[in-house]
């Protein structure tokens, strides 16, 4: 493995190439403008919404909302490692790529990954030597083809085969070097043998086919914990590798859709029947980091779980874990199957088909999550309302920012009538600066609207029923929108619940203020004023709202920016 490749080649590297040359000689590109423009080569579709632009040196698609630099486009269209990108631009800009001098740390795991494939060599000829281990394999439905994609092999039942195949000549690798790459152990009396003794070894590998540890199964009449994984070392983290993905990835060049299973087997089961977008975490709950590198390769995940309470449990650790990495155009859904069954078990009963009706059958994580949090609460009581609201706020709040969470947030709304408002905590508020929080202060057009309708509440029966909508539209949380949003729900209520409502909130004071105003107009002019005011209200509060996005455009100029502000200036409305 060569060296770092330093960042400040990097950054003359991109400065070199033009975007649009990069792109056009995979896509067609139209000149549009000051940009070009083509098919989206991301997603399906008959008119080019896809754009590149010269000047930014970006591309963006209005359909999918993909984008990025050269550097991203290489990797997503050609599906390539970063490090391949760039050399692959390098290629074109006729340049060499530099390379930083190794350092001690890169050069041991270059060794444990030499170590860990010289060990593949050997599990996998005692593989074909070995009539048992064959057998086993046999009866379990795996081919000889299935059992070469995914490299599997046989660690013959001995103490020390591993360890003299390989310090031997021709290899001579050190014990030491093995016993670091997990494939050896030592007992308390120091005596050194092989970890992996009668075991079917699967090995587990990285995007680019590098062999990082093993699980091994026990077959026959031998004991032992079924499975047994390699170690953590240098090279494996159970918490962050996947197994399956790098012959997902040989099999498709766009994995539309990925499975997450549990188990070596289920990946290799549903393999043999044709199904190859599947993973498994290694005997471990799926973590953060498994979702952030399965989303690298995939925009849908399904997590296969058993239907047991154990399956429950884990697909419910696995949501709670994927939430944070559920950006737009990702999507989490989940499967459960019958009891006593794994995906193994029921692809070979079922079958491929079988299998896929299931698949699509699959439940998304808004439906999952609100099925489960609601299913013992009575959502007609408040009671059950609020206990909704403290069980579902946590989990949106762990949402990033998307169109996934606003979905979450009307579910809740729908249900409950509580609007989420999304507002960032700061983290360890200071007592003394919290007592110094200012409340808001209202512009007089919003004190007037709310003094109105206090006055009057049939005031927003006066309103079309559109504006009404787009004035409680549930990203919206101000005062005067909450006001509204109260007495549309809550028909025939009175202003000493209205106050009481807002005890102890936001605008309490306010409240009071503005029972007490007084206004000398007649009943139809107040009401022209008010129908006037809130049509007011509601352009002033578009056009402020362009504002910060033009402005977040000119900070942050990411893609989900770009969307949103394009979203609102052709007047469509960015949730749909
Ligand atoms: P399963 O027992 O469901 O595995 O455990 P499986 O793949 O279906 O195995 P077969 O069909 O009996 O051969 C699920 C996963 O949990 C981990 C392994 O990663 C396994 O694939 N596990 C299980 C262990 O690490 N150790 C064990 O002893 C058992
Ligand atoms: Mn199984």
């Amino acid at each position: 493995m060569a060296g770092r490749i330093p960042q400040s080649f990097i950054d003359d590297l991109l400065s070199r190439v033009d975007i649009v040359d990069v792109i056009s000689s995979r896509i067609t590109l139209k000149k549009a403008g000051k940009d070009h423009q083509g098919l989206c080569p991301f997603h399906n579709e008959k008119t080019p919404s896809f754009t590149v632009s010269e000047e930014k040196q970006f591309y963006h698609c209005f359909g999918c909302g993909e984008s990025g630099t050269a550097v991203t486009f290489l990797m997503e269209h050609d599906r390539l490692e970063f490090v391949e990108a760039i050399e692959s631009l390098a290629l074109l800009a006729g340049i060499q790529v530099p390379r930083e001098e190794e350092t001690s740390g890169r050069q041991e795991t270059k060794d444990l990954l030499d170590v860990l494939m010289a060990s593949s060599s050997y599990f996998r000829s005692n593989l074909k030597n070995s009539r048992e281990a064959v057998e086993y394999l046999k009866a379990r439905g795996i081919t000889g083809i299935t059992a070469r994609d995914f490299g599997i092999g046989y660690a013959p039942n001995e103490w020390h085969g591993l360890e003299d195949a390989l310090t031997q000549s021709p290899s001579s690798i050190d014990q030491k070097k093995l016993l670091d790459a997990g494939l050896l152990t030592k007992n308390d009396k120091g005596k050194v043998y092989d970890r992996f003794r009668g075991r079917i070894m699967f090995p587990i590998r990285d995007n680019r086919g590098r062999i990082l540890g093993y699980g091994g199964r026990v077959f026959g009449d031998m004991d032992g914990p079924k499975y047994l994984n390699s170690p953590e070392t240098a090279t494996f983290r159970k918490s962050f590798e996947v197994y399956g993905l790098y012959e997902a990835r040989k099999s498709h060049r766009n994995i539309e859709q990925l499975i997450l299973v549990e188990g070596y087997m289920d990946v290799i089961g549903l393999s043999q029947h044709g199904i190859t977008n599947v993973a498994a975490t290694l005997g471990t709950a799926a973590t953060t980091e498994h979702f952030k590198k399965l989303y690298r390769y995939t925009k849908e995940v399904v997590c296969c779980f058993d239907g047991d309470a154990a399956g429950r449990k884990a697909a419910w650790r696995a949501m709670d874990n994927a939430l944070a990495e559920l950006k737009d155009g990702r999507q989490l859904k989940f499967m459960f199957l019958p009891d006593g069954e794994d995906p193994d078990s029921l692809v070979r009963k079922e079958k491929a088909a079988g299998f896929k009706t299931r698949l699509q059958n699959a439940q998304p994580a808004v439906e999952y999550l609100f099925g489960q949090l609601a299913s013992d609460l009575d959502l007609q009581a408040l009671d059950g309302q609020a206990k909704l609201v403290s069980l579902m706020v946590p989990y949106i709040k762990k949402l990033p920012e998307s169109i996934l969470k606003q979905l979450f947030i009307k579910r809740l709304y729908d249900l409950t009538g509580y609007n989420f408002s999304g507002v960032k905590e700061t983290k360890n508020p200071q007592p003394y600066q919290k007592k110094k929080i200012q409340k808001p202060r209202l512009p007089v057009l919003e004190k007037r609207l709310v003094a109105f309708l206090l006055k009057d509440h049939s005031l927003i029966n006066g309103l079309q029923e559109e504006i009404r909508e787009e004035l409680i539209d549930p990203k919206y949380n101000g005062f005067l929108e909450s006001i509204v949003r109260y007495l549309v729900n809550n028909p025939g209520i009175r202003n000493e619940e209205i106050q009481e409502r807002w005890t102890g909130e936001d605008y309490e004071d306010d409240i009071v203020e503005l029972l007490s105003w007084q206004f000398s107009i007649s009943a139809e002019a107040l009401e022209a004023e008010f129908v006037e005011g809130i049509n007011r209200f509601v352009s002033m509060r578009d056009t402020s709202e362009r504002r910060t996005l033009l402005d977040n455009l000119k900070e942050d100029p990411t893609s989900e920016n770009l969307r949103i502000y394009w979203a609102k200036k052709k007047g469509a409305n960015p949730k749909q």
